[in-house]
C-alpha cells in the first residue's frame, strides 16, 4: 500500500497532509524518514511513525458520537447537517456511514464506521441487540399502559412491536426503554399508539457500548480495542 494511501485510511492525515509531513521528514518508516508519499509499505509489517506517534493499522474504523439535536443520521443531506460533518477531513475519505439512524431531534450514542458487514450484523432483527433510551413524555404513563409497551403494541400502520422493555421513573413522564428492533420513528410511533407524545429522546446505548459520560454533545472518538472486541463479539 502506498504510504499516502496508508496515513490516509488510518485517518492520521488527508493526502495533502501526508505529502507535507513526508517533505518535512515527519513521517519514519522503519525508523527512516520516507523519501516519498508515495513509497510502497506493508501495513501488517512495516512500522509507521507521523511527526512523532506510532500509526497503528486498522483495517476499519469504529467511531462513536454524541450526536446533537439538528443532525441527521446520512452521509449526505441537501437541507440538514449531517453526523458526518461533526468529523475532521481526514475522515471524509474513508466511507464512514451511521450503523443505524436516530431522528433529526434525538440526540445521544451514534456508531459510525466504514465496516458494512458488521452494520449489517448488528441492525439484523435476527440478532436482537438492545438499543436503550432515555425518554420523558407528555403526560404520566400508567403501569397498564407500560405493560402493553411491554408486549409489544400495534402502531398505526398495523406493524405489532416486538416486546420493548420500559423502566418507568418515579415521576412517571421519564425512563428508559430498551428496544430489539429499529422501525422508523419506533418509540414515538409507540407513545403514539399510547395517545402520549415523546418530549426528549436520547440514546444510551447500543448493544454493549454505553454513552460516555465525557463524551460531550457533538464529541466523538475512536472506539478502544476493548469496545471494538465487545462489538464484534455482539455481531456474531
Ligand atoms: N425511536 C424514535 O422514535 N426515534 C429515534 O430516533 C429512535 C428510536
Amino acid at each position: 500500500m502506498r504510504l499516502d494511501k496508508f496515513l490516509t485510511v488510518t485517518a492520521t492525515a488527508t493526502r495533502s497532509e501526508a505529502a507535507r509531513a513526508v517533505r518535512a521528514d515527519a513521517v519514519l518508516v522503519n525508523g527512516v524518514p520516507a523519501k516519498s508519499a508515495s513509497v510502497h509499505i506493508d501495513p501488517e509489517r512495516d512500522t509507521v511513525e507521523f511527526c512523532g506517534k506510532p500509526v497503528v493499522y486498522r483495517a476499519h474504523h469504529y467511531i462513536i458520537l454524541n450526536k446533537p439535536e439538528g443532525y441527521v443520521s446520512a452521509t449526505e443531506d441537501g437541507k440538514d447537517p449531517t453526523v458526518l460533518e461533526l468529523l475532521p477531513p481526514k475522515y471524509t475519505a474513508l466511507g464512514l456511514f451511521p450503523c443505524g439512524r436516530l431522528d433529526k431531534n434525538t440526540k445521544g450514542l451514534m456508531l459510525l464506521t466504514d465496516d458494512g458487514d458488521l452494520a449489517h450484523r448488528l441492525l439484523s432483527p435476527r440478532r436482537h441487540v438492545a438499543k436503550r433510551y432515555y425518554f420523558r413524555v407528555k403526560f404520566p404513563l400508567t403501569e397498564a399502559e407500560c405493560a402493553r409497551f411491554r408486549d409489544g403494541l400495534v402502531l398505526e400502520d398495523g406493524y405489532e412491536t416486538k416486546p420493548a422493555d420500559i423502566e418507568l421513573s418515579p415521576d412517571m413522564t421519564s425512563g428508559v426503554i430498551t428496544l430489539i428492533e429499529g422501525k422508523y420513528h419506533q418509540i414515538k410511533r409507540m407513545m403514539l399508539a399510547l395517545h402520549n407524545q415523546i418530549t426528549h429522546l436520547e440514546r444510551i446505548s447500543f448493544g454493549p457500548l454505553t454513552l460516555p459520560s465525557d463524551l460531550t454533545r457533538g464529541a466523538w472518538r475512536e472506539l478502544t480495542s476493548e469496545e471494538e472486541a465487545l462489538l464484534l463479539a455482539a455481531a456474531k
